[in-house]
């Protein structure tokens, strides 16, 4: 019988990509999918390391699976970010953990398996490689999806360890990624959002960015292109003005803010000014006026002072970002920022509190703001008591109380906001 294999995934949506691209691979090498661990011969636990949260996470996770692995015939591997970083640590912490892969190294996990079965051992294989995963085309199926167009980072934001866990910048092929897509649009995937640390540094061949956009965006039948993340020091011109004048590409942009005061974006290491940011902002809602702007943000990076704190407020206030996720500070072992001495815990806490119900009230005004008006709804699953759930061109998650089939599409008229969430009416 054909051996299964069952995949825990933490992290970002690189991860989450990760963890179809390895479930490709088994499957290609004849293993089978189980719904549930009790069923599985394969335990893969992929990993994250950008915050020490979602590092103890993971490490809760692997020591709660001691007792899985003791049945005969098991295999607990853990990969992924947190594997590159802490290898040895999780070799010795956890001895009933089989086999560890770094991010570069998942081309060769049936072979690393076989090995395994074979000789009762256990294999740590965490180097670079270059690798792009070229060729694997995972096979999913759902409404929207995701394209991984780059791996790797070269940009060193001082405070963060994706430069250190995925290994330089590199690009995939523009045919891989095309044929990626047509492969996922013949499965009736209507929503993609291509994916890397920076996509706005893609480059391929002499094929940047735009011209990626301009021509995924021709691929017969795709109905809705979308891109994260962007950086605000590379987000040019040309990329809004693709943005702009293909129909199918959405006017939404993900720019991490990460701080509003110039000091602390110096020593973030992010070659922007507050000011250059809001002039981004100003440039693209003057190109695309409806476009939905989302950020990121680090609250209390060493040194930062309470009126920095106020700056970052006072521009989120200006913006006013539809949606902004919003993180503490956390110190990363080897980044350039782990050399500053960190605030206090409770300085830290309670900025983050007051960022976070400051931002909610933006976010429920701006949800507020679609009331009576129209928007091209993507339907992709039932929500509770016969509603459905949607999405929209600008990335908002919208409900209608209608019984409505995943991949139709609808306008829908906001009615009323729920929480933060629009509520509307999708006509026939
Ligand atoms: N490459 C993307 C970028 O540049 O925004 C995403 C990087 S990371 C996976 C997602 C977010 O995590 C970052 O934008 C940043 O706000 C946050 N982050 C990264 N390192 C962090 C750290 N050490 N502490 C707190 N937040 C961090
Ligand atoms: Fe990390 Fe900066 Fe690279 Fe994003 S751009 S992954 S924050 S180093
Ligand atoms: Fe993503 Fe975490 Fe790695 S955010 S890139 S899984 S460190």
């Amino acid at each position: 019988m054909n051996k299964k294999f069952f995949i825990k995934t933490f992290g970002c949506q690189m991860n989450k990509n990760d963890s179809s691209i390895i479930a490709q691979i088994l499957q290609n090498n004849g293993y089978g999918c189980a719904q549930d661990p009790k069923n599985a011969d394969i335990f893969i636990i992929n990993t994250c390391s950008v915050r020490e949260h979602a590092e103890q996470r993971a490490l809760g996770y692997i020591s709660s699976l001691k007792n899985w692995r003791t049945k005969q015939g098991r295999i607990l591997a853990v990969v992924g970010c947190m594997a590159k970083r802490l290898a040895d640590d999780i070799a010795i912490r956890f001895p009933f953990v089989d086999l560890i892969l770094g991010p570069d190294s998942f081309r060769k996990i049936s072979d690393f398996l076989d090995e395994i079965y074979l000789k009762n051992t256990k294999i740590i294989e965490t180097s670079f490689s270059g690798e792009t995963y070229c060729g694997i085309y995972p096979k999913r199926i759902g409404v929207s999806d995701f394209v991984s167009i780059m791996r790797g980072c070269n940009n060193f934001c001082s405070y963060c360890i994706v430069p250190y866990v995925r290994g330089e910048a590199r690009s995939r092929p523009m045919d891989d990624i095309e044929k990626e897509i047509e492969n996922l649009v013949d499965n009736r995937v209507k929503d993609i959002t291509l994916l890397g640390q920076n996509v706005n540094e893609y480059s391929y061949n002499k094929i940047d960015f735009a011209g990626l956009l301009n021509t995924v965006a021709k691929i017969h039948g795709l109905f809705r292109l979308r891109f994260l993340t962007s950086h605000p020091k590379d987000l040019n011109d040309s990329i809004i003005h693709a943005v702009k004048m293909n129909k199918n590409i959405c006017e939404w942009f993900h720019l991490p803010l990460q701080s509003g005061s110039n000091r602390i974006l110096k020593l973030m290491n992010r070659h922007y000014t507050k000011e250059e940011y809001l002039k981004l902002i100003k440039k693209i809602r003057e190109e695309i006026p409806d476009a939905t702007i989302t950020t990121d943000v680090i609250v209390g990076f060493p040194t930062e002072t309470e009126e920095e704190f106020m700056e970052t407020m006072s521009i989120m206030e200006e913006i006013g970002f539809d949606n902004a996720y919003m993180y503490r500070y956390s110190p990363r072992k080897r980044t350039k920022a782990y050399e500053y001495e960190s605030l206090p815990e409770q300085v830290i806490k309670s900025r983050l509190e007051k960022l976070i119900a400051f931002q909610g009230e933006i976010i429920i005004e701006k949800a507020k703001q679609m009331i009576n008006k129209k928007f091209e709804v993507l339907f992709e699953s039932s929500a509770r008591h016969g509603a459905t759930r949607g999405k929209t061109r600008g990335n908002k998650d919208v409900i209608v109380e209608q019984d409505i089939c995943p991949g139709e599409v609808r306008e829908v008229i906001i009615k009323e906001v729920k929480g933060r969430t629009p509520k509307g009416q999708a006509t026939f």
